[in-house]
């Protein structure tokens, strides 16, 4: 294919050099004339690993060439990456002006040059961007009616994931392929762009694309952080961190592994809240902050202020609560989520009616049992024997059971409103015209 790259920093080089190598036929794009200069001499504008033999090797062999002129890059191109910078504007944003120059250099481009063999162009956006650049600031400028004759174009966000100082490598052996798009032409370019990589590849909506990088990064600087403030907190207590987290990292079944990474409703139960507020007391004993760690508990808060907000704005008078319990198949129910939401429903005056499948108050002892009355006193008059009666003129569930009496029910006679906490309620629950899905 006849690729076009702007940008020829860290991704665009990394980019323009890999493709070329594995046959494509590369023209890569900047407004700086060292970088230009350089790549045109096969001499790589960026340290990595294994780059410099791949530019020289593939500026030898005519794959890869360099320009300052888009017009030159877009002449036939079947593709153009754009990998050009997005830095933080003093209030933290993402800078979008080098992006929408470049967008702006490509269309205008299109004005004077040929258009591609089979007249399909897709503009793929490498650059990370916040969610909703590609219909914002993409989209429009390839507009459908607007476009010069010959041209039709697509547009496709394709974060980049590989990691500087070990880059070379990345792309080639990426954690993934995601492309966000809704034009099943651009889909096809990158599916043929990227073949060589043997790897399927995700096809998403655009937002998806474009969130996913922030998401990723985001996690690897959390766990950075996390790992850092495990270290300094036990560093007080004569502790060999290290060690800890190494052990840690063994577990790949709960701590290195997919649980707990699905957005949905707030921790609770008997240990994660205790034992986080004991290294919050440790922190506080030794003058250690943990910021992370002790944010954990605002953000949980947080969740669970955000779905009392979204209940109260239906301005409903009678909730449902389907599971009491801090997660399925327990009766513990201490520092349950769904416990401190029917205390604050009963707090505000609405009539309350609760099922869980296994908590049964008359069976519930020491602890469980405290924490339970503590937080509804009345508890036996808010408990229903069945599905069914808990939601007998309920006009809002708030569904955290997956029990399939529960999800029953709420098909035999579903509520104005379903909240769905656990995002597994399955096809026919999703389908009620009241199903609300967690959106956070
Ligand atoms: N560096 C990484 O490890 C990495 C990894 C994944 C994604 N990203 C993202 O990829 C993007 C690029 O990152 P980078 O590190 O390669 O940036 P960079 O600053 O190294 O390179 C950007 C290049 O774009 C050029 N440029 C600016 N405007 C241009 C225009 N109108 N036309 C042509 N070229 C233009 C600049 O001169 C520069 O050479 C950013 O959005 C970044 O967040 C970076």
């Amino acid at each position: 294919m006849r690729v076009a790259v702007l940008g020829l920093g860290y991704v665009g080089t990394i980019t323009a050099a890999g493709l070329a190598s594995q046959g494509h036929e590369v023209v890569g794009v900047d407004v700086d004339e060292t970088k230009v200069d350089g790549i045109s001499k096969g001499v790589s504008p960026v340290i990595e690993p294994g780059i410099e033999a791949l530019v020289t090797r593939t500026v030898a062999s005519g794959a890869l060439t360099a320009t300052s002129d888009v017009a030159a890059a877009l002449d036939r191109a079947d593709v153009s990456i754009v990998c050009v910078g997005t830095p933080s504007t003093p209030r933290g944003g993402s800078d979008m002006a080098f992006l929408a120059r470049a967008l702006g250099d490509i269309r205008a481009a299109m004005e004077r040059v040929r258009p591609p063999a089979s007249g399909h162009h897709t503009v793929v956006i490498r650059s990370t961007v916040p969610p909703g650049t590609g219909a914002n600031l993409v989209a429009p400028v390839f507009h459908a009616g607007e476009l010069p004759q010959g041209w039709a174009v697509g547009t496709a966000m394709c974060p980049e994931f590989l990691r500087e100082g070990s880059a070379v490598a990345d792309f080639f052996d990426p954690p993934f392929v995601v492309v966000g798009t809704a034009d099943d032409r651009a889909d096809a370019s990158l599916t043929e762009l990227f073949a060589f990589l043997g790897q399927d590849i995700e096809v998403v909506d655009v937002p998806t694309a474009e969130a996913l990088k922030y998401a990723c990064n985001a996690f690897h600087a959390v766990k950075v952080t996390f790992a850092n403030e495990v270290g300094r907190l036990f560093s007080q207590f004569d502790v060999d961190s290290r060690r800890v987290m190494e052990l840690f990292c063994e577990d790949d079944k709960l701590n290195i592994s997919a649980a707990y990474l699905r957005p949905g409703f707030a921790f609770g139960g008997s240990c994660l809240p205790k034992d986080l507020r004991a290294m919050q007391d440790l922190a506080r004993m030794t003058a250690v902050d943990i910021p992370l760690l002790t944010a954990t508990t605002v953000s949980n808060e947080l969740v669970v202020r955000g779905v009392v907000d979204r209940v109260l704005a239906t301005g409903c008078t009678r909730v449902c609560l389907l599971g009491l319990s801090f997660k399925t198949q327990t009766d513990d129910v201490r520092e349950s989520p769904s416990l401190e939401l029917a205390e604050r429903f009963v707090g505000k005056g609405l009539e309350v009616r609760i099922f869980d499948p296994i908590v049964n108050p008359d069976r519930l002892v020491g602890a469980n049992l405290r924490h339970l009355q503590s937080k509804l006193s009345h508890v036996n008059r808010l408990l229903a024997p069945t599905p069914a009666q808990a939601l007998a003129g309920a006009e809002v569930a708030i569904v955290t059971s997956t029990d399939p009496a529960v999800l029953r029910s709420l098909l035999d006679t579903p509520p104005p409103v379903v909240f769905d906490m656990s995002g597994r309620l399955g096809e026919a629950v999703e389908a009620l015209p009241g199903y609300r899905g967690v959106s956070w």
